[in-house]
């Protein structure tokens, strides 16, 4: 079968599929409480996808190339049952891997049956091990602790996890090197992601990052390192290898060295709209048209359609005209 290519040829790769718009934290960089108040409506459950309808679409993006699924939210352990969906998930011809992205919290609780139902790579997420810090950024008061013991936890099982950290200007900057020796340390690899303007909430402006460059100087101060080799095609993170016990790090950098070229993913969000990038202002309207029991044919030739369409390259275009003036989805809707 020939890939299907968008109009820069970029095949598609990856599904990123939302099964929530819920979570447990408000980290001020994607759900301010201000905006996610408890008046907050979220999508009633009849608006959600169901499992069976996820398990369809994961099949019919399979059947056109992709081998690789992320599940996220919200936050995706928020989702009731969620080890039933990568049960059914795992089992479909040509998924090669499925990970989780999720904060963590519920993870002393769902670790096992997620790991019971086949799943092994989960990237979880921790801005700072400072407690007060940390609790202030999750907008929840949730302690750094809870998360480094489910990690352990999720180690112990047999979990292959990697962290992510976001780093903001003025707020999370001196956590860098004590994250970074905290997890060298355990060899689980950290990811410092540059703080990003997704939706049009958060407060984003270019002075607020703390680019790739920045982070490696500090850490080149403190370690050797070289550079790894990519894991997979056009992934998202740049990962380097400290030379003393080859523990890993990386960089996502959509600001200061974007990865456009090279974007293999589509993202379906929780309520059933297909987005073809992270920074889109609108998606497709997938859940209509599964609902109208239209045959696989007649779906795969949507979902071909918008991906054959596609030109999105935001990271590639953003300036400060961008930031301020286009309309963007939420973070927390569209699951990163
Ligand atoms: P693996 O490489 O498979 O481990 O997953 P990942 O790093 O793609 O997934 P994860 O959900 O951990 O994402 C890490 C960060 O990268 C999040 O902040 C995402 O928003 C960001 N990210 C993932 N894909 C893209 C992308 O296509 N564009 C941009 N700008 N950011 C992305
Ligand atoms: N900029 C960068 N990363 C973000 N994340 C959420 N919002 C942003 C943002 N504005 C991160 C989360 C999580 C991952 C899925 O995306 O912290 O690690
Ligand atoms: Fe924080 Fe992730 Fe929840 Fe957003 S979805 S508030 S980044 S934990
Ligand atoms: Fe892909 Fe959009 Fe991210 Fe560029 S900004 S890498 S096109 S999701």
């Amino acid at each position: 079968m020939e890939p299907i290519v968008d109009k820069l040829g970029r095949p598609i790769r990856d599904l990123r599929i939302s099964v929530t718009d819920r979570c447990n934290f408000r980290c001020t960089y994607c759900m301010p409480k201000e905006i996610f108040g408890d008046d907050y409506v979220f999508l009633p459950k009849n608006e959600l996808l169901s499992f069976e309808e996820l398990e369809r679409f994961a099949r019919l993006f399979a059947s056109i190339g992709v081998k690789k699924l992320r599940l996220t939210g919200g936050e995706p352990l928020m989702r009731r049952g969620l080890p039933d969906l990568i049960e059914k998930l795992m089992k479909i011809e040509g998924i090669e891997d499925i990970g989780l992205t999720t904060n963590g919290v519920l993870l002393g609780q769902y670790a096992q049956p997620l790991y019971d139902a086949g799943l092994r790579r989960l990237n979880m997420s921790l801005d700072a091990m400072d407690p007060e810090l940390f609790g202030k950024m999750n907008g929840r008061g949730i302690k750094p602790e809870l998360i480094l013991k489910n990690i352990d936890r999720a180690k112990e099982i047999g979990f292959t996890i990697k962290m992510n950290m976001v780093v903001q200007k003025g707020v999370n900057e001196s956590e860098i090197l004590p994250m970074a020796a905290y997890f060298k340390e355990r060899g689980i690899t950290l990811r410092f992601i540059e703080f990003m303007d997704v939706g049009n909430d958060n407060g984003w402006s270019f002075e607020k990052v703390v680019t790739k460059k920045e982070i490696y100087q500090m850490l080149r101060a403190e370690y050797e390192m070289e550079p790894a080799e990519e894991e997979y095609y056009g992934e998202v993170a740049k990962r380097y290898r400290y030379l003393d016990n080859g523990a890993e790090v990386g960089f996502i950098t959509s600001v200061s060295e974007s990865f456009c070229s090279t974007c293999t993913r589509a993202r379906l969000s929780s309520d059933g709209k297909l987005y073809t990038c992270l920074f889109a202002s609108n998606g497709f309207d997938l859940r209509e048209l599964i609902r109208s029991s239209l045959s696989d044919e007649e779906l795969l030739e949507a979902i071909t359609g918008v991906w054959k369409g596609r030109a999105d390259r935001y990271s590639d275009e953003r300036t400060e005209q961008t930031v301020k003036n286009r309309k963007k989805i939420n973070m927390s809707y569209i699951g990163g």
